[in-house]
Order: C-alpha cells, then sequence, then structure tokens
C-alpha cells in the first residue's frame, strides 16, 4: 500500500506541470464560492454620458459608450485625463472586497475599447500614453491582492477590440471588412503579447477571464487561436483558470469553469465548476445615471441560489474614475460582508444537495461534509407565518437543528417523519436578510431525491419543477413564467408523495384549455386506486384591459377526495389522451 502511495506521488512530481488535473486547480474557486468583478477603464471617466447624450440605443452598459456612440479612437482616449490619479488606490477595493466576504478579483485589464490599464509595451492604448500622472494600477492591485492575500484574475478582451483596426468590432456584421488573415494580426501583435505580459509581470494570476457569449464558430476567432491563449496559459502559469468564454464548450478539457451569461441565476443542479457574474446595479461599468440597484436580500438570494446548485458568484462594483464607489455599491457589500460573517459557514466550501430542483417554497439549502459529520444549511428567505419550517428529502433524523447565528447552538425543536421534518421556529427571524439553520447528521445522509416537498402552507404542490418523468417526449416543459406543463397527445406524468399519516386528501387541478380532455389521475402504492375526471373547457382572460391582450385561462376545479390508507410513499400520476392538434396545460395538482 505504501509503495503504492510513493509511486503516485513520485509519478505527479514528474508530471509536467501543465497536466495538473482541471479538478485540483479550481478547489480554491469552487471553495471560495464569492468573487468580485470590477469593471474600471476609460469608460469609468465617460460616466455612462458622452457630449450631453446618454449611451445610445437599447442596453446602457457603461463601458459600451465608445461603440455606441461612435467616439473616435483618439478622441476617447482623452478620456484619462479625467482620472483622479491621487484619489485612485486600488487597495481600498481589496479591502472592500475583502470586508464583503469575497476570495478573489477579477479585474477588466482590457476591455472591448482596446484600452490596458497596465504599461503595456503592446502598442500605445494604454494610460501611461494618454495621461503623465498615471500609474500601473495593475501592478499596484496585484501588490494590493498579495499583501491582503487575495487571489487576482484579469479580464481580457480578445475577441472584440475597438481600437486595434483588425480587432472585431460588431459593426463588421455589416461592413464585413475584415479578412482571416487580418483578424490574425491583430491576434498575434496585440492579444497573445498582452496577456505574455499580463502572465509574466504581476506574480500568481489566479484566473484569466475572457468574454466570448457565443461559440467561437460564430464568430471570426478560430480554434487554433485560443489554443494558442490556451497553451501559453499552461505554460507560464499552470494554475491559472480559464473560463468557458473563452469560446470553447465547458466539455473541452482545458476550459476550468462554466461562466453562465450575464446576471444569468443557476436554474439547475451541476458537478462542473460555473458561476454567474452579476451587476450590483445594471451596468457593469460606473454610470452616473444609473438608478437599478438590486437590494442587498437579492444579492444574497442570488449567491445563496447558486451555492445551492454548487456554482459561484462574481459580483461586479464599477468604480468612477477617482477610484470611489457609489454609497449604494459600498453599503450592500459591507452589508454582505457582515452577513456572511455570521453565516459564511453555509457558503465557503460548501456546496448543493441533488434534492427535487427549485421544490422549497421558504428558501435554498446548501450542504457540506466536515469529517465524517454532515450539515445541511436551511436558508429561509420567507420565514413562515405559522413559524413551522417544512423540509423535506433526507431519510435520517438529525443528531442538532439550531440556528447559525446562534454561537450556543440552542436545540430547536423538530419532528421527523420519513422524509419529513418539521422544525419549530423562533417568533422573530434572528437575520434582517435571511436567517439560516443548520442540520447536522453524525452519519452519511440517506437522501430521498424524488419525493415532492411540502409546501409551507401544508400542503404538497405538484409541478414542473417536482415531475418525475420529465424526460417523457410528448411532455413539454415550458420554463418562461408562468411555469406550467404543456400536454400533447397521450401523455403520463408521475410525482412522488409522502404521507404522514392514513386519511383522505383533497385533489385539485389548476389547468388551462382542454376540450373536454379525459384525464385519470391514480394514486398509487399497492392499492392502485384511481379518479376519473373530464376537464370542461376553459376559456380567456384579459391580460391587459383594452389592449387586446388575452391569454388561456387557468382554472382551479376541485377533484374528488382520495384516501390514502395508510401512511408513506405514493406514486400520483396524472394519464390524460389529448386528440391531435390539442394541449393541456397544467400548472399544479395541489393535495391537501
Ligand atoms: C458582456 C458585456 C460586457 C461585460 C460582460 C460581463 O459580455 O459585453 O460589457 O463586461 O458581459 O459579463
Amino acid at each position: 500500500m505504501r509503495l503504492i502511495f510513493y509511486f503516485i506521488f513520485a509519478f505527479n512530481l514528474l508530471l509536467p506541470k501543465s497536466m495538473m488535473a482541471q479538478e485540483s486547480r479550481t478547489d480554491w474557486w469552487t471553495d471560495a464560492r464569492f468573487g468580485m468583478f470590477i469593471h474600471w477603464g476609460l469608460y469609468s471617466g465617460a460616466e455612462g454620458l458622452w457630449k450631453g447624450e446618454k449611451i445610445r440605443h437599447f442596453n446602457n452598459y457603461a463601458e459600451w459608450i465608445k461603440y455606441r456612440n461612435r467616439i473616435p479612437t483618439e478622441e476617447y482616449g482623452k478620456l484619462a485625463e479625467r482620472f483622479v490619479w491621487d484619489d485612485i488606490n486600488p487597495e481600498e477595493w481589496v479591502l472592500l472586497a475583502k470586508n464583503a466576504g469575497m476570495h478573489y478579483i477579477t479585474i477588466t485589464a482590457k476591455h472591448h475599447d482596446g484600452f490596458a490599464l497596465w504599461d503595456t509595451k503592446v502598442g500605445s492604448y494604454s494610460f501611461k500614453n494618454y495621461d503623465p500622472k498615471s500609474r500601473d494600477i495593475i501592478a499596484e492591485l496585484a501588490d494590493a491582492c498579495k499583501k491582503h492575500d487575495m487571489k487576482l484574475g484579469f479580464y481580457y478582451s480578445h475577441w472584440v477590440d475597438w481600437e486595434h483596426p483588425y480587432g472585431w468590432d460588431h459593426n463588421r456584421e455589416l461592413t464585413k471588412d475584415l479578412t482571416d488573415a487580418q483578424f490574425d494580426q491583430y491576434w498575434q501583435e496585440k492579444v497573445i503579447p498582452q496577456i505574455q505580459e499580463l502572465l509574466t509581470n504581476y506574480g500568481d494570476i489566479a484566473m484569466l477571464w475572457f468574454d466570448m457569449w457565443i461559440p467561437h464558430q460564430q464568430t471570426i476567432v478560430k480554434e487554433r487561436q485560443l489554443r494558442q491563449i490556451i497553451d501559453m496559459v499552461r505554460e507560464l502559469q499552470p494554475a491559472c483558470l480559464i473560463n468557458s468564454r473563452l469560446g470553447l464548450p465547458v466539455s473541452d478539457p482545458e476550459i476550468d469553469f462554466e461562466t453562465l451569461g450575464d446576471n444569468q441565476l443557476g436554474a439547475v443542479y451541476q458537478n462542473n465548476p460555473w458561476q454567474t457574474p452579476g451587476t450590483i446595479a445594471h451596468s457593469w461599468g460606473y454610470h452616473a445615471l444609473e438608478n437599478d440597484w438590486k437590494s442587498t436580500n437579492q444579492l444574497l438570494q442570488a449567491l445563496i441560489n447558486n451555492v445551492s446548485l454548487n456554482g459561484n458568484f462574481m459580483l461586479n462594483i464599477g468604480p468612477r474614475a477617482d477610484g470611489s464607489l457609489p454609497y449604494e455599491s459600498i453599503s450592500r457589500l459591507e452589508d454582505m460582508g457582515k452577513w456572511l460573517a455570521i453565516n459564511g459557514e453555509s457558503i465557503y466550501k460548501a456546496g448543493g444537495l441533488e434534492l427535487r430542483a427549485r421544490q422549497y417554497d421558504w428558501g435554498k439549502i446548501t450542504y457540506k461534509r466536515e469529517g465524517t459529520a454532515n450539515k445541511v444549511y436551511l436558508h429561509v428567505f420567507n420565514w413562515p407565518l405559522d413559524r413551522i419550517l417544512r423540509f423535506t428529502g433526507i431519510l435520517n433524523k438529525p443528531s442538532s437543528v439550531y440556528l447559525l447565528s446562534d454561537k450556543l447552538q440552542n436545540p430547536l425543536e423538530f419532528k421527523q417523519s420519513g422524509p419529513s421534518l418539521h422544525i419549530a421556529l423562533p417568533h422573530k427571524q434572528p437575520d434582517p436578510y435571511i436567517s439560516v439553520l443548520v442540520l447536522e447528521y453524525e452519519n452519511n445522509l440517506e437522501l430521498e431525491t424524488k419525493v415532492a416537498a411540502e409546501s409551507s402552507f401544508g400542503g404538497v404542490s405538484l409541478n414542473y419543477s417536482n415531475e418525475l418523468l420529465q424526460l417523457n417526449k410528448s411532455t413539454k416543459l415550458d420554463r418562461v413564467s408562468p411555469e406550467y406543463i404543456s400536454l400533447e397527445k397521450e401523455t403520463k406524468l408521475e410525482w412522488q408523495v409522502y404521507m404522514k399519516e392514513a386519511g383522505e386528501k383533497q385533489l385539485s387541478i389548476s389547468y388551462a384549455n382542454p376540450s373536454k380532455t379525459p384525464v385519470e389521475i391514480s394514486v398509487g402504492n399497492d392499492t392502485q386506486k384511481s379518479i376519473q375526471a373530464f376537464l370542461s373547457p376553459t376559456g380567456k382572460i384579459v391580460v391587459e384591459p383594452n389592449e387586446n391582450f388575452y391569454t388561456e385561462e387557468f382554472v382551479d376545479s376541485h377533484l374528488s377526495r382520495m384516501d390514502f390508507p395508510e401512511p408513506g410513499y405514493y406514486t400520483i400520476t396524472l394519464n390524460a389522451k389529448l386528440d391531435k392538434g390539442e394541449k393541456l396545460r397544467l400548472n399544479w395538482i395541489w393535495i391537501e
């Protein structure tokens, strides 16, 4: 055994660094869960306004002002003169991140405008050539990160570059005047040497964050160009992570983590590392007219949601051209930091549990294993009115249940029956934002992954998020709000429920638009029972008065009562036979 161990150890040492496994490279990042994104560049000096005009077109991302307002490159460069260098201190950003409980920072070293924040020797589009008072902010940020033990990553816009004559500019979709050879010239004379500088001159770089939001095949960028970047990263900084917006799929072994769309929160449990880049308001870069601030609660929920599905959250701030931040940003980060100082145990090094997706109507759960102990954290977004927290999905009995904010870990009373746990909550929620309960288990968790969760209001709602046969071909899951199941032809849907006690229950259904569709709903355990129901046709409802905007009306209809002869699990099956072209929309079946 020992021999084998030594052999493996020695073999590992012999491996070239570039073969460092993706999994071990991303460990720190997965554990960290929360990071800071900084959009700062010439656009910060424009503040979302150009000569009295707001950013053109529908999306007012402040960092797009050069492109949207057609600002000539030289004139745009002069924005550097607005920067207040005496006040700019990147260490303040690092301390802000630290106090917010963030574990890494990613800054826009070069955004789409093509302007470098560091003293690049490649080309002349950087601060030092536009303002003699300027300093190398990337160097200062790298020093501050080192000093405060903060990981540092660089955003680098590789595909889009509005400065270089041969960089990509979306207007070229119309002008079609860029050849592959020209784009490669941009790549070889700007992209490659600049990334090389960033990987050589600023110490350890934790990640390179690229920004191509469609697969590279749909762009001018070639796979070999992307591989050129990868090879250089792996050679110069083998531990540096690369995100999927490089333009390659997450399945590519060189892509370390997936970046979802801007502000797109996770919706499904995933095992591969992933993140959401999110804004604190609307714009990424500083915008003088910003008034779309997200609340602290919303941002905390975003973070918790992602961790509950094994993801990360990278929250963006946009400092001004004097380095300062609006009070709205600072206060939110400080409040998140205070929350994490108390509740961070449920976030850092924690992940999700694969129970029925999005099944709790009171909040989200995260999970962590510490030695042999298992801890499940219930994040209560909505403190139940009857002060009972209903948690479904784990069969073992917790050894203790307490509030994470309670240093004494005073036990909370609970009742367990099968996969259902009822916890008696204190009358007042302890945290003004989100309170967290800890369930400790001594043994391995026995998960009941199929059972539908009990609602905060006592019943069970069977709907698209807890349906079991979602791969059924004729079942279409409409994820657009309102979330319903659209049924066609012959369809069978199935759910599992747990009944704590025997007895009769009322079943009701919320549906739209059948033409006298016969529906059979059966409750099965050993004795298969079923009810037949004809769902009478439904009509339309006015959505917006006087705007001729009507839609299908969902109707709530009581089905008959059904007997659940003994406590335990039951399968609820819905069979519907629809004629060609007919559609039945199902919101839910409610059992109470
Ligand atoms: C988009 C925008 C960009 C922003 C980025 C952040 O790709 O083009 O301005 O930097 O999203 O995720």
